[in-house]
């Protein structure tokens, strides 16, 4: 449910659950994206389901990740840019870095 939007021809501003917008955007359509993500087991933001901070644990957290950024790479033009700020996070299990490339994340590194 989207609880309030702005559009106009430059720019749209969506306050809701970024599932439920994302899958309404065109292919091809932004420019650029910037987010940080709420990597579960850090911090709790809301007590809402479907806060990504309230995944059960890394797997669940990393299955709703890659559908997020599955549509964020459908709906960003080609060659244009989506910036994630992030940090190493640690299993609390293994107390090894999570390792996003066994998800086949692809990443690239640009530096300002
Ligand atoms: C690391 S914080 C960053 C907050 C923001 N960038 C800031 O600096 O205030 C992550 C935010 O994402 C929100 N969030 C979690 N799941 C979300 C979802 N499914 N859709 C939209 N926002 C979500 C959390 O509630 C939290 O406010």
């Amino acid at each position: 449910m989207i609880k309030d939007q702005l559009i106009t021809n430059e720019y749209a501003l969506y306050n809701a659950d970024c599932m439920d917008v994302l899958n309404t955007l065109e292919k091809d359509s932004i420019d650029l994206s910037v987010y940080s993500p709420p990597f579960c087991g850090l911090y709790q933001y809301s007590s809402l389901a479907n806060d990504f901070s309230n995944c059960a644990n890394e797997k669940e957290f990393l299955d709703q990740y890659e559908f997020l950024i599955k549509e964020m790479s459908r709906i960003t033009k080609p060659g244009r840019i989506t910036a994630v700020h992030c940090t190493d996070i640690i299993n609390t299990s293994t107390y090894h870095l999570w390792d996003f490339s066994r998800n086949n994340f692809v990443t690239r590194e640009i530096r300002i």
